[in-house]
């Protein structure tokens, strides 16, 4: 395997230490070859360490008044949340475990949201047990079973502000109508004695209208208002997620436009604590998976496609060793589209019908469709970037297939950055 001159260890984890900049690709490429050497075809993920901290300084640099609480669901990887913690992120859990996972590396639970507006009994009573306050809700029975479990705690009202184009809509399922069920939770909060700090929204994971943003925090500046009569402080609004994670048509940089304008127009020169819950913003691009082609055949292009223009007499079905019941599940769970290339240039340009295949025995297990691209042999590898966001976290070894294994690389200039974090210690 590939040697690198410097190792360091990010909890019990080994990561390659690079003398520059971390390039993606081109590290994949070197693991690669190494692996064609030892005729070790298993696919795995480079994690790019570098590429959390250029997230994390983007993140600080468009929205500085607003810290971001990383989202765990979206990818559970400790070196992801050790890195993270590092850099004195807060942290979104929904379940007991991932609270867990979270202070096990050592976050303190102040640094934690419990956001899920419905929690299990038992996981409420063991917030309480490890002191995690802040949490979610949006309807009269939870208030009800915090009442009762929870005393310390420290409620955030969740509205339901959706914008209906994004990828993965959440307001079905979550969120108190702001207008109606909102003024109404917040009474009912104060007669049962609950204390409410703040209100908290999410428009929709994958947002591709940034005036959601503006609509939520309108709404929650007349939430507050309310809340304050009542008597309760108000002194927190969480924009929950949604931020792109990679490339997107509707970029970072525009959303954060759009909040700074709203947080302007409707909380100016406020002193209220401002947080956020990106995940995918975080995890998406730091993760590219190399799979490996276990197998290739020769198809008729009818096969393929019905609609032959172009397309040739023939094509090729590709079987790789990564698919839908591992990281690609973020095509079923995720409305996901990855688009896979060769790894190498593999100088050959005629291009074919082809589809590419996970490798377990169902036939649901399709990574890409009639895609066309230059003939490849078994063995060789296919590259597939931003693999970080609702992947690994869901992925299983159904069939006997392993998940790609993780090899972690980073620049010295980064170790150097973080190895004496205040946050955390490694
Ligand atoms: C409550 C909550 N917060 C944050 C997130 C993260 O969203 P995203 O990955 O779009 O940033 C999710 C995703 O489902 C969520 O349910």
């Amino acid at each position: 395997m590939i040697s690198f001159e410097q190792f360091e260890l990010i909890g019990d984890t080994k990561v390659g230490v690079l003398p520059q900049q971390v390039n993606q690709l081109e590290m994949c490429r070197e693991i690669a070859a190494a692996k064609d050497l030892e005729e070790n075809d298993s696919s795995f993920m480079l994690v790019d360490l570098d590429k959390i901290i250029e997230r994390f300084e983007l993140w600080k640099r468009e929205l500085p008044m607003i810290e971001p609480f990383y989202a765990v669901k979206c990818n559970t990887d400790l070196v992801l949340i050790r890195i993270l913690a590092s850099l004195g992120c807060g942290f979104d859990c929904a379940s007991r475990e991932e609270i867990d996972i979270v202070m096990g590396t050592g976050v303190s639970a102040d640094r934690l949201i419990y956001a899920n507006p419905c929690k299990t009994r038992s996981f409420i009573t063991h917030a309480m047990e490890r002191d995690v306050r802040m949490m979610t809700f949006d309807n009269s029975e939870e208030l009800l079973k915090i009442a009762r479990l929870h005393p310390n705690a420290e409620m955030i009202l969740r509205i339901a502000v959706s914008d209906p184009t994004a990828t993965c809509p959440l307001n079905l399922k979550f969120g108190a109508d702001p207008v109606l069920a909102g003024p109404q939770l917040l009474k009912l909060a104060s007669e049962e004695g609950v204390s409410v700090v703040g209100i908290s929204f999410h428009v929709g994971s994958g947002c591709n209208d940034a005036s959601a943003y503006r609509n939520a925090l309108q709404h929650a500046k007349n939430l507050c208002e309310i809340g304050e009569g009542l008597g309760f402080k108000m002194d927190i609004i969480d924009m929950g997620g949604g931020f792109p994670g990679a490339e997107h048509h509707n970029p970072f940089e525009k959303i954060a436009e759009t909040i700074r304008d709203a947080l302007d127009e409707f909380f100016p020169e406020t002193e209220k604590r401002l947080i956020a819950e990106p995940g995918r913003f975080f995890a998406a691009g730091p993760f590219s998976l190399c799979a490996n082609i276990i197998h290739a055949t020769e198809v008729p292009a009818t096969k393929i496609t019905k609609d032959q223009k172009d397309c040739g007499d023939h094509g090729y079905m590709y079987y790789i060793n990564d698919g839908v019941y591992g990281s690609f599940n973020c095509i079923m769970f995720d409305h996901a589209h990855p688009v896979g290339a060769p790894l190498f240039d593999v100088g050959r340009n005629e291009k074919y019908i082809s589809t590419i295949w996970g490798p377990t025995c169902d036939s649901l297990d399709l990574v890409e469709d009639k895609k066309l691209m230059a003939k490849m042999e078994i063995g060789e590898w296919l590259y597939y970037p931003d693999m970080g966001a609702y992947t690994l976290a869901a992925g299983t070894t159904f069939n006997g297939f392993a998940k790609p294994i993780p090899m972690y690389v980073m620049s010295e200039e980064l170790w150097g950055t973080i190895k004496d974090s205040s946050h955390i210690s490694f």
